[in-house]
């Protein structure tokens, strides 16, 4: 992959696109993690004198029009107070203002742009070459083929990835290349038929899989455990026993059960004690999952084991976050959910590294070919 010690930055006008997709709520960032991710390349092509127009996408308006819903300006005016810089916010690729104004620019949405979403040549040609070169750190759209994260790479006469891109291949790669055993994988949430592709690829890498979750509970009733009324993917039962026959899986043995989701009160049970009418929320991390994690020398934890968000389902997750955070392992999360338990329990230094992507994280883990770091020639 081309990195951006491979070029000569001095004093160019730099495209650079970044991952700022943040939750917005009233027009405030409500997690700015993505944008504080992104200041050291920024920093870093400011220092060389560069003039940089940053692009980014924002969830997903409709294309051909701006819809205020979707503005960058939230990210612009964050960005701005975080890097202590004037930015200007741009609001067409056809403007005359850009590299004219403030050193550093923000493009609006990049997904108001019709031909974004469908990686249009014409768009990736016109994003790669506004600029002297193409820069691409945006790890969590790595996995979308847009003309932003594929087309304008492959068309541009100088691209390369940025300090984020780098450090996020370099720390995912040492789960998956350069794993120091044992390894020991957490996988939650609440289907397996969206893990399942990480889950299939980990049995191979990984000693231990430990699952909570919906996940879980598709597990624990293939084994033969009643699970109530609880969240389970029955198509995937069969799947979840073969799966379970490689002994790498590491199933709960004690349940936080309710009524409903919604309920003040929750019981803590034995697995086989679990009634038809219980509904699980949440897992006790188990003595033996606590022993495996303590002896475990690499760890990546992907998906909350319980409903963290609600107090009376949050012990496990709480739990899990503790035991990472005073774990000597190299620890990696990812996930959006999987972030916010963090940030909620621990310290996220306490983790040696939390991926800012999302599905590209799990694109990752699962062994897939991304087609922007494919087009960065990695
Ligand atoms: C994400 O939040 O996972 C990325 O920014 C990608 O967003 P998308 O799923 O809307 O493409």
């Amino acid at each position: 992959m081309r990195l951006l010690k491979d070029l000569d930055l001095s004093n160019k006008n730099v495209v650079l696109r970044l991952d700022l997709n943040v939750p917005i709520q009233d027009k405030r960032v409500l997690d700015p993690t993505r944008i504080t991710s992104s200041v050291p390349t920024i920093k870093y092509l400011v220092d060389k004198n560069c003039k940089v127009l940053l692009t980014s996408h924002l969830g997903r308006p409709e294309e051909g029009a701006f819809d205020i819903n979707f503005s960058m300006r939230p990210v612009a005016d964050k960005l701005s107070e975080i890097i202590n810089h004037e930015i200007d916010l741009i609001n067409s690729l056809a403007s005359s203002d850009i590299f004219n104004t403030t050193q550093i620019q923000l493009l609006e949405n990049l997904r108001f742009l019709v031909g974004e979403k469908d990686n249009n040549e014409e768009l990736g040609y016109q994003l790669a070459n506004k600029g002297d070169v193409y820069i691409f750190d945006a790890f969590g759209t790595a996995h979308r083929k847009q003309a932003s994260t594929h087309s304008a790479i492959q068309q541009a006469k100088f691209a390369c990835a940025g300090l984020l891109l780098e450090k996020e291949v370099n720390s995912l790669n040492k789960a998956l290349t350069s794993v120091k055993s044992p390894f020991t994988a957490i996988i939650a949430g609440s289907k397996i038929s969206t893990k399942l592709e990480l889950i299939a690829h980990l049995n191979s890498k990984a000693d231990f899989i430990i699952v909570g979750g919906g996940i879980a509970n598709t597990f624990l009733k293939s084994q033969g455990f009643n699970v109530g009324e609880s969240l389970v993917e029955n198509d995937m039962i069969e799947i979840a026993e073969d799966l379970f026959n490689s002994g790498k899986i590491i199933l709960p043995n004690k349940v936080i059960v309710a009524d409903s989701i919604d309920s003040n009160h929750s019981t803590t049970k034995n697995i086989d004690r679990v009634s038809s009418s219980d509904k699980i929320f949440d897992i006790n991390l188990s003595s033996n999952m606590s022993e495996i994690l303590k002896s475990s020398k690499t760890i990546l934890w992907n998906g909350p084991i319980g409903v963290f968000e609600k107090e009376p389902f949050q012990k496990g997750t709480h739990q899990l976050a503790k035991t990472i955070a005073n774990s000597k392992a190299f620890s990696l999360a990812g996930g959006g959910e999987t972030i916010a338990a963090i940030n909620k329990f621990i310290n996220k230094d306490e983790v040696s590294y939390c991926s800012t992507g999302g599905g590209a994280f799990l694109e990752y883990m699962e062994g897939k070919i991304l087609p922007s770091i494919e087009a960065l020639g990695g």
